[in-house]
């Protein structure tokens, strides 16, 4: 059945390629010897593109989470404290993100966020400067700070993230890795029962979502010329 609409997967697979992007750029660019370095590529241009690149699909993932296609939802899968707990005492399938795993999700999602907005504030001192590094001295010092101090908490979400992916295709036998490639799952008998629908994914579906990511783009892009 299908669970994830195609620009969600887009989203998702796009993500991990500005976030890898980023930070192998920022570690090159702090490299002073040997060939990445005589390469002439300005890495912390490259840097900050990837991150306008995280920036735009995070945008893009919050307007999705309220006009996207049903399991893409916010309200489908954001629970409270009572779900995680019940779901935590009888992990049954659920299909989309599971409670727990709903709150990694806005983790993720709020953490990427923060990083790609404090960017714009951040500064090396030296050669490069976010476009909004200017704009006020405290919020540039907090914000610059705060992407410094924040490698370690991406780095561990991440790790997180691929060992509960790891555990549940291990010992749940979800598939959830083929489930973010092909957007489905298999569905069991007592779903069907239960009259799930799958996620409408469909033209007008990634029309809208095309309009919605060249806003998000545009509205980047306006930001970074400041
Ligand atoms: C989610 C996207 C991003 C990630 C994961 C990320 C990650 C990082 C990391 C790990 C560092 C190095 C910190 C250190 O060595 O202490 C850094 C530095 C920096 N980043 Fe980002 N960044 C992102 C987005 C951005 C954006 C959008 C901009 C600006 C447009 C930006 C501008 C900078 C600057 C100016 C530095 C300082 C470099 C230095 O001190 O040498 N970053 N970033
Ligand atoms: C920088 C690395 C990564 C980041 C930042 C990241 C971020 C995310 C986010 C935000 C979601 C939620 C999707 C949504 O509803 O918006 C997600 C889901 C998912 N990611 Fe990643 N991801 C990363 C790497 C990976 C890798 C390498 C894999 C594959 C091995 C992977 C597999 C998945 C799967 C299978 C899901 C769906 C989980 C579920 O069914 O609940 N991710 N990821």
């Amino acid at each position: 059945m299908r669970v994830w609409d195609l620009p969600l997967r887009l989203f998702h697979w796009a993500l991990v390629v500005c976030v890898l992007g980023a930070y192998a750029c920022v570690k090159s660019a702090g490299i002073t010897e040997g060939w990445l370095s005589e390469t002439g590529l300005d890495w912390m241009t490259w840097h900050s593109r990837f991150g306008y690149g995280v920036l735009t699909l995070i945008l893009f993932r919050l307007i999705w989470g309220l006009f996207g296609p049903r399991y893409a939802q916010f309200r489908h899968f954001i629970t409270g404290p009572t779900r995680v707990l019940t779901y935590l005492r009888n992990p049954s399938q659920v299909i989309g993100h599971n409670p727990l795993g709903a709150w990694s999700v806005v983790a993720m999602l709020a953490a990427f966020g923060l990083q790609a907005v404090s960017g714009l504030f951040a500064s090396d001192d030296i050669l490069f400067d976010g476009p909004l590094s200017s704009l006020n001295p405290t919020l540039s010092r907090i914000f610059n700070s705060l992407h410094h101090a924040s490698e370690w908490v991406l780095i561990s979400l991440v790790i997180l993230h691929l060992c509960a992916i790891i555990y549940y295709t291990l010992f749940r036998r979800q598939p959830l890795l083929r489930a973010m490639v092909t957007g489905d799952l298999p569905v069991t008998r007592d779903h069907h029962a239960g009259a799930v629908e799958p996620a409408l994914d469909n033209a007008p579906v990634a029309l809208r979502a095309v309009i919605i990511l060249l806003a998000c783009a545009a509205l980047v892009f306006w930001i970074s010329q400041y």
